[in-house]
C-alpha cells in the first residue's frame, strides 16, 4: 500500500521551512516504483552497517540492533505488511524512517558515511545482477525446448529461404538451432556485461568520498561484487551499466521479435507448415474460422517497446554534468519494463515452442517446388571439369527449360538434361533429389541430419559445463 500525505517529517527537512507542495511530493516521489528494490536496499544497508562496525565507527551492538530491525522490515515488506508512504519520496527513506520508528535513534546511525546517491546505484546494480542471472537460465529453458524440437526434426526437410524466395533445401532442426545460436550469443553478451555492472558503488557517498575510514572491498565482499568502482563521481553518476544491459535486452528482443515473424509466416495458410496450440492462440470476434498467432505477434510488438526503454536511458544520460543529478531517477521505469518485457516473452515462447505441431508433407512439398537443387547441379558439373561460372550458366538455362515444362528438375530426362551439357550422366539423379542435397551438407555449420544431431550434442555438452552461477 502506497500512502499518500505530507505530513511525514523528512529526513533532509532541517534546511526547510514550509511543507513540501502536495504536488511537488507526488512528482518528485519514486516509491511507488522503487519499492521494488527494497531487497537489495536491505542488503545494501546491511552490509554497510556491518564495515561501519568492522571499522569501529559504530559499536557491535549498534550494528545488531539496526540488522535486526532491517531483518524485521524486509519480513514485513515481504508479507505486505509494510506501509509505504509517499511523503517519504523513494525506498531508501522509506526504510531508514520505519527503522528509527522501529529500533529507535540508533536507526539514526545508518545513513552514516553513506549519501542516496551511493545507494540507489548500489541497490540497481544488486537488482540487475540478479535478474541478469535470472534471464539467462530462462534463456538456457528455451534454448532446451527448442534442442528437444530440433532433435526430432534433424531430418525435417524445409525450403531454406533468401529473400523469401526458395533458395535451398535444409532442415528444420537445422533452423531451430540458428535460433539457438541466436540465444547462445545473448548469453554471452549478458555475462560480458555483468563484469561492467557487478562494481561497488558504495563508498562514494554523495560524489567525494567520505571522511570516515571505511573499507569498501570489505563491502564489495559481503554483496558479492568483484570489485571496487575506482571514482567517486564516476561511481554515482555511471548508468552505463543499464545502458549495456538495454542493449543487451534489445538484441535479444530483436531475436525473439525475429523468430516471431518466421512463426507467423510458417504458420499461413499458404505455407501451413506448422500449428501452434490451441491455448496459445487466439481467435477473432467477428471470423468464426480464425486462429491467430497472437503470442509471436505480442513478442514482435512488445520488442518496440524495449528499444524505447533503451533510447529513453541514452536520452536520459546524454545531457547529464557529473556527478548525480536527479534525472536519473527517471532510469528505474524503463530499466523494470525491460526486464519484465524480456522476461516474460522467454516465458512465452519456453510454453509456445513445445506446442508446435509440424507438417512435414507440407515442408517437403514447398521444398520441393523451388528447384532448390540447382546449385547441388551445378556443384555436380563443377566435379566434371566445368568452371563453376560455366556451370552455373548451364544450370540456368535447364532452369528456365524446366520452368518451361512444368517440371522439377528431378522430373527432368536424362537425355533433356543432356541438351545442356554432355558432362551429365545418370549418377547425376543422386544429387537431383531433396535428401541427396541436404546429406551432402556434411561439415561442421552444414544442414545435415548427421551434423545436426552433432550441433545438438555439442550445445548441450557446452551447457552442461556451464556454471549454474556465473
Ligand atoms: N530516488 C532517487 C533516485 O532514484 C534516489 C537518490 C536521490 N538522491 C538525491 N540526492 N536526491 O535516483
Amino acid at each position: 500500500m502506497t500512502d499518500s500525505n505530507n505530513t511525514e517529517k523528512k529526513p533532509w527537512a532541517g534546511r526547510f521551512n514550509q511543507p513540501t507542495d502536495v504536488f511537488v511530493e507526488a512528482f518528485t516521489q519514486s516509491v511507488s516504483y522503487d519499492k521494488r528494490l527494497a531487497d537489495y536496499d536491505i542488503i545494501g544497508s546491511s552490509a554497510h552497517i556491518r564495515m561501519l562496525a568492522k571499522v569501529e565507527v559504530v559499536t557491535k551492538a549498534e550494528c545488531e540492533m539496526i540488522i535486526q530491525g532491517l531483518d524485521a522490515i524486509m519480513a514485513d515488506i515481504q508479507s505486505d505488511q509494510f506501509k509505504w508512504s509517499i511523503a517519504l519520496e523513494d525506498v531508501h527513506m522509506n526504510i531508514e524512517a520505519a527503522l528509527v520508528q522501529r529500533i529507535g535513534d540508533v536507526g539514526k546511525k545508518l545513513h552514516t558515511g553513506r549519501s542516496r546517491n551511493d545507494q540507489i546505484a548500489t541497490d540497481l546494480r544488486l537488482y540487475l545482477r540478479a535478474e541478469m542471472d535470472d534471464i539467462r537460465l530462462k534463456i538456457n529453458a528455451l534454448i532446451q525446448v527448442l534442442l528437444t524440437l530440433a532433435a526430432s526434426h534433424n531430418e525435417t526437410i524445409m525450403p531454406g529461404l533468401t529473400h523469401l524466395q526458395a533458395a535451398q533445401p535444409i532442415t528444420f532442426g537445422h533452423h531451430l538451432l540458428a535460433w539457438v545460436a541466436m540465444l547462445q550469443r545473448d548469453q554471452a553478451r549478458l555475462q560480458d556485461c555483468r563484469v561492467r555492472v557487478n562494481v561497488l558503488p558504495l563508498g562514494a557517498a554523495a560524489l567525494a568520498g567520505t571522511s570516515y575510514p571505511i573499507d569498501r572491498d570489505y563491502v564489495a565482499e559481503l554483496l558479492g561484487f568483484d570489485a571496487v568502482m575506482q571514482n567517486s563521481l564516476d561511481a554515482v553518476s555511471d548508468r552505463d551499466f543499464v545502458i549495456e544491459f538495454l542493449a543487451c535486452a534489445s538484441v535479444m528482443m530483436m531475436h525473439l521479435s525475429r523468430f516471431s515473424e518466421e512463426l507467423i509466416f510458417w504458420m499461413t495458410q499458404a505455407n501451413g507448415f506448422i500449428d501452434l496450440g490451441d491455448q496459445w492462440c487466439t481467435g477473432s470476434s467477428i471470423m468464426p474460422q480464425k486462429k491467430n498467432p497472437d503470442i509471436p505477434e505480442l513478442v514482435r510488438g512488445k520488442t518496440a517497446r524495449v528499444y524505447g526503454d533503451l533510447m529513453a536511458l541514452l536520452t536520459l544520460m546524454k545531457g547529464q554534468s557529473l556527478a548525480y543529478n536527479r534525472d536519473n531517477q527517471e532510469d528505474k521505469e524503463s530499466l523494470f519494463d525491460a526486464i519484465d518485457t524480456v522476461k516474460a516473452c522467454l516465458v512465452a515462447y519456453t510454453g509456445l515452442v513445445p506446442t508446435m505441431t509440424v507438417n512435414k508433407t507440407a515442408m517437403y512439398a514447398a521444398a520441393a517446388k523451388g528447384f532448390v537443387t540447382a546449385t547441388d547441379l551445378a556443384d555436380y558439373l563443377v566435379v566434371q571439369g566445368l568452371p563453376f561460372r560455366d556451370a552455373h550458366e548451364v544450370v540456368g538455362k535447364i532452369v528456365h527449360y524446366a520452368i518451361s515444362q512444368d517440371k522439377a528438375l528431378s522430373e527432368l530426362t536424362l537425355p533433356e538434361l543432356q541438351q545442356f551439357s554432355t558432362a551429365i550422366s545418370a549418377d547425376v539423379f543422386a544429387v537431383l533429389t531433396l535428401e541427396g542435397s541436404i546429406a551432402a551438407r556434411d561439415h561442421a555449420g552444414g544442414t545435415a541430419p548427421r551434423q545436426v544431431t552433432k550441433a545438438i550434442e555439442r550445445i548441450k555438452k557446452q551447457m552442461a559445463s556451464e556454471p549454474e552461477q556465473p
